[in-house]
């Protein structure tokens, strides 16, 4: 049986790119980011801190898997051993806000599910569930590792086939690192989202990661991969101008 698609249905395929987007304030949020070491007292309105979660969660990520957690810590006795996990630094201690961004390979099989279950037309399409069925094997590496050696092996065969292959996880690292590329994603889209509603932020990878693990009680398919701390920027918050190198160090045309 053909699945010809009426024009209604081919429409909503269909979205089309917004032409009236303001560069010149992209570019001002873009430039005015800096990484905030000191924060006023003034707290980001729950709304705004839950607008730019929601923006975070809009990120691109590695088969729609969503393989993050953002855990916004706000008790008090769990956001003073947080700062203490966070070796002290007064972008911690002078936080109203601190979010640890968590990159997860626990929930791979889930958030395949889900994308089966979810999908936004009445029902996902066969190409769509079989992706999905196949999916989590390409980030999952098995007990004891044996899907991931099994991987090794299969591809290096493949290989010699002139078969071209997706990056895969070969073992736990690589779905560590897997789930740590999508999720550094949606915490830059987390703190672009709080500089466009006046607010700051700095990203931290100088924390005591067991002592976030215990704060958490993360297991160790979750990994906390930076934490934010976010609020108000100080008027001495920002201890030096922004500088990057020469742009040719960088950016290869070939
Ligand atoms: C993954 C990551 C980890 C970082 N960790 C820290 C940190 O622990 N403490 C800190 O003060 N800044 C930290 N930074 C901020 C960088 O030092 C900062 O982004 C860099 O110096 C460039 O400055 P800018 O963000 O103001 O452009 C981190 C940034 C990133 C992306």
């Amino acid at each position: 049986m053909t699945t010809q698609k009426t024009s209604s249905e081919k429409k909503r395929y269909y979205e089309p790119a917004p032409q009236d987007i303001d560069v010149a304030n992209f570019r001002k949020v873009v430039e005015s980011r800096r990484s905030v070491r000191k924060f006023t007292d003034k707290p980001i309105p729950s709304e705004i801190l839950d607008e730019c979660l929601d923006l975070a969660l809009l990120a691109p990520n590695s088969s729609n898997l969503q393989p993050w957690t953002f855990y916004v810590v706000q008790s008090p006795a769990k956001k003073k051993q947080l700062v203490k996990a966070c070796l002290n630094q007064l972008a911690a201690k002078t936080a109203p806000e601190l979010i640890v961004c968590v990159a997860r390979t626990d929930r791979i099989d889930e958030m395949a599910k889900l994308n089966i279950t979810e999908f936004p037309f009445p029902e996902a399409p066969p190409a769509v569930q079989k992706y999905y069925r196949f999916i989590p094997y390409n980030y999952k590496t098995g007990y004891f590792n044996a899907l991931g050696n099994f991987k090794k092996v299969a591809f290096k065969v493949a290989r010699t086939l002139d078969k071209q292959l997706p990056v895969t996880a070969f073992n736990p690292a690589d779905a560590k690192l897997w789930a740590t590329k999508t999720t550094a994603l949606a915490c830059e889209n987390f703190v672009l989202a709080l500089r466009a509603y006046g607010f700051d932020s700095c990203m931290m990878e100088g924390f005591d990661e067991p002592l976030v693990r215990k704060i958490l009680n993360l297991s160790d398919q979750q990994h906390p991969v930076m934490v934010i701390s976010a609020g108000e920027r100080a008027e001495d918050g920002v201890f030096f101008p922004q500088y990057r190198f020469d742009r040719d160090l960088f950016i290869q045309k070939v």
